[in-house]
């Protein structure tokens, strides 16, 4: 084991390294929630002296802060706040009701300005917290901040400066036009106007600041954090003018919720919320920690959404011929990753949102799921946006689509379109079905181009066209032969990951081991009825419908015994089911939803409780173990209280749910 100062010096060097990244490069390397945890364990073994990076090269001057620029620690959900309330209550007098100020955390860079007998003298980053760069030239191209104030006096005033989302776009459009580089997001933007040399450039670029801190406000006779805030409006210095007092636990619940979804109207991104203590007179009592004060806790929003362009929409085919439509962004970052793709689900959803081509987007990671589009920012509509039309015939085939489901489904209804194809091998070769190597989706069109396979047993011949596969280019004969030995290996392939890569529509990971589980062998489900396939625990009408269906059409029939005759086994050993049911995480558990969902369609959130093991149920019994609430909820809410040993969960939680899998 790695002794302790090991550890620790490890920790303080990737914290440094963050850090510098975040601070002085403008780049996450990692997201908050990993970054916290690093900073958690190394505090539990060493006290942690910095904030901020180390400033090794900075091209402005370096100045020492009068006091700390402190940070603030972070909390995730509402039993943090609680605890953090609790605390707070401990260490003042337990009888006193305390106020807190609830404001919005803006997502830009601190800045602490200097004014002294009202005129601005300095503006100095936070830098390390201790020492931060002097940008005074570039505070006094900013416009909205006062280069003198109303009264004649002397102060320090910590805010953010923030790139306005409205300026945003048409910066990152005149970027692009010139070929430079746009900035991933709206802090990034800021940073990099701020450390910019010319302070022309900062002028042109309209950033904007909010303050929301008075250095020493008891000095002006100040007694609570609510009256610093109204004194530094009455200077006429920025705020944000989201400052809420709250003194309940159940009221600040609420209004997590309700900024959590107002936010996207504000005019500068916003990352959380953050709760001080009131009254200024406490603050001491309460203390800080060598980075942070005691009596304030910022709050993170969950799935961090970003702002990015939708640059066009592709009409993508899946393998069971559904067409979905895919926006095409502008890359962004978001939680840790580089995005340029989402999902924008059916048409119905566009017109919902009401989303056009060129607008700017607002897009989010649900759980581990890929990003999707959550609404269009319609205020920074230029005009030059383009409706979406809904496509008439199948972009890979150009067959004529059908609807299913009014407006909402189109599909392809050509057996032989290559999309089709092309997603059923591709969905029989993935690692939770056969599991075949090297069978990567560039090799797939490849193979389908050259005409070697048609359908998925086909692959089972691929070694017969040995010559003809050393022939395509940039395939080498040590690829080949990796591609060959994992076909054959994939002949042992388990019964239940056999089910599942024959793809029958709803049956996901789980229900395939049910299904294997309780026929055993494919001769035998092959002949079951619906009314048989009722009586499992865990199979519904949809899945029982779709099973049935599956074995009456005459190519699945033909494709399983190819497959067969090719050697791929389809029955069951005993120890093989109990493995792929019982390790998912909601194995057993049981789940129904209701009311408006935000992150998932119906056949989404389905799908990824039968991903996780879990099993939908149609109604609020006894047997529920987790009703998940969306807006609006109704009857079914109702009842699941009434029972009492149901665990009523929101979207948000359900999605922590998955993530904490
Ligand atoms: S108060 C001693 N209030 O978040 C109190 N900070 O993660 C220090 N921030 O360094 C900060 N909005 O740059 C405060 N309403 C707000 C804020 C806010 C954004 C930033 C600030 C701080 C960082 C901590």
């Amino acid at each position: 084991m790695k002794n302790i100062q090991e550890r620790i010096n490890e920790l303080r060097k990737q914290i440094e390294r963050y850090n510098y990244y975040y601070y002085v490069k403008n780049e996450s390397l990692i997201s908050d929630v990993e970054f916290d945890k690093l900073l958690k364990e190394l505090e539990e073994l060493a006290p942690v002296e910095k904030v901020g990076s180390s400033l090794k090269d900075t091209k402005f001057k370096k100045v020492r802060h009068s006091k700390p620029m402190l940070s603030l620690s972070n909390s995730y959900n509402i039993s943090d706040i609680k605890a953090f309330m609790d605390r707070v209550q401990k260490s003042v007098d337990k009888e006193k009701e305390l106020d807190y100020v609830l404001e919005v955390k803006l997502d830009g860079l601190s800045i602490s300005i200097i004014y002294e007998d009202g005129k601005l003298v300095r503006g100095i980053t936070r830098g390390d917290g201790e020492v931060g760069e002097d940008v005074t030239e570039n505070i006094l191209a900013i416009a909205s901040i006062p280069k003198y104030l109303k009264e004649n006096i002397s102060l320090e005033v910590r805010g953010e400066i923030v790139f306005p989302l409205s300026k945003f776009e048409k910066l990152n459009k005149e970027r692009a036009e010139k070929g430079e580089e746009i900035f991933a997001n709206p802090r990034n933007a800021a940073s990099g106007t701020l450390r910019q040399i010319d302070s022309e450039i900062v002028r042109e670029r309209e950033l904007d600041a909010y303050f929301y801190f008075l250095v020493d406000a008891e000095k002006y006779d100040l007694k609570t954090h609510k009256q610093s805030l109204e004194f530094i409006e009455s200077l006429e210095l920025k705020t944000t003018g989201i400052s809420e007092i709250l003194n309940e636990e159940k009221k600040i619940e609420e209004r997590i919720k309700y900024w959590e979804v107002e936010r996207e109207k504000l005019d500068y991104e916003t990352d959380g919320l953050v709760l001080k203590l009131n009254e200024l007179s406490l603050w001491n009592e309460v203390g800080y920690t060598t980075k942070s004060p005691r009596w304030a806790i910022a709050y993170k929003f969950p799935a961090k959404q970003v702002t990015t362009k939708l640059l066009d929409i592709t009409w993508q085919v899946g393998r069971t011929g559904k067409v979905t439509p895919v926006a095409e962004l502008e890359e962004v970052e978001l939680s840790g990753s580089r995005v340029k793709r989402a999902s924008l689900h059916n048409y119905e959803e566009i017109l919902r949102k009401d989303i056009r081509v060129g607008d700017r987007v607002f897009i989010e990671k649900a759980a581990e799921i890929i990003p999707q589009v959550v609404k269009s920012v319609k205020e920074v509509r230029t005009g030059e946006e383009k409706e979406i039309t809904i496509p008439t015939v199948c972009p890979i085939c150009g067959t004529h689509l059908e609807k299913e489901n009014g407006l909402v489904d189109l599909k392809c209804p050509n057996k032989e379109c290559p999309a089709i194809i092309q997603g059923t091998i591709e969905y029989f070769v993935s690692r939770d079905g056969m599991n075949i190597s090297g069978f990567g989706s560039k090799i797939v069109e490849k193979f389908l181009e050259l005409g070697f396979i048609k359908d998925v047993a086909d692959i089972y011949n691929l070694k017969n066209h040995r010559e003809d596969l050393e022939k395509i280019d940039k395939l080498g004969q040590k690829s080949i032969e990796k591609i060959l030995e994992s076909i054959e290996k994939s002949k042992e392939r388990e019964y239940p990951k056999v089910l599942y890569s024959l793809g029958m529509p709803h049956v996901g990971k789980f229900l395939a081991g049910i299904l294997s589980k309780i026929s055993k062998n494919i001769d035998v489900l092959s002949k079951m009825s619906v009314e048989e396939l009722l009586e499992v625990d865990g199979i519904g009408e949809k899945v029982a419908n779709s099973v049935y269906q599956y074995f009456k059409n005459p190519d699945n029939i033909e494709r399983i015994e190819k497959l067969k005759h090719n050697g791929v086994k389809f029955s069951l050993k005993e120890a093989e089911v109990n493995e792929t049911i019982e390790s998912l995480p909601f194995a057993g558990k049981t789940f129904l939803f209701t009311g408006k969902l935000e992150s998932f369609t119906r056949d989404e959130i389905k799908e990824v409780i039968e991903k996780n093991g879990g099993t939908n149920l149609s109604g609020v019994s006894k047997k529920l173990d987790y009703l998940i609430v969306g807006e609006d909820a109704g009857s079914k809410l109702k009842k699941a209280q009434e029972i009492g040993t149901i665990k009523i969960v929101t979207e948000k939680e359900f999605l922590s749910m998955i993530k904490g899998k």
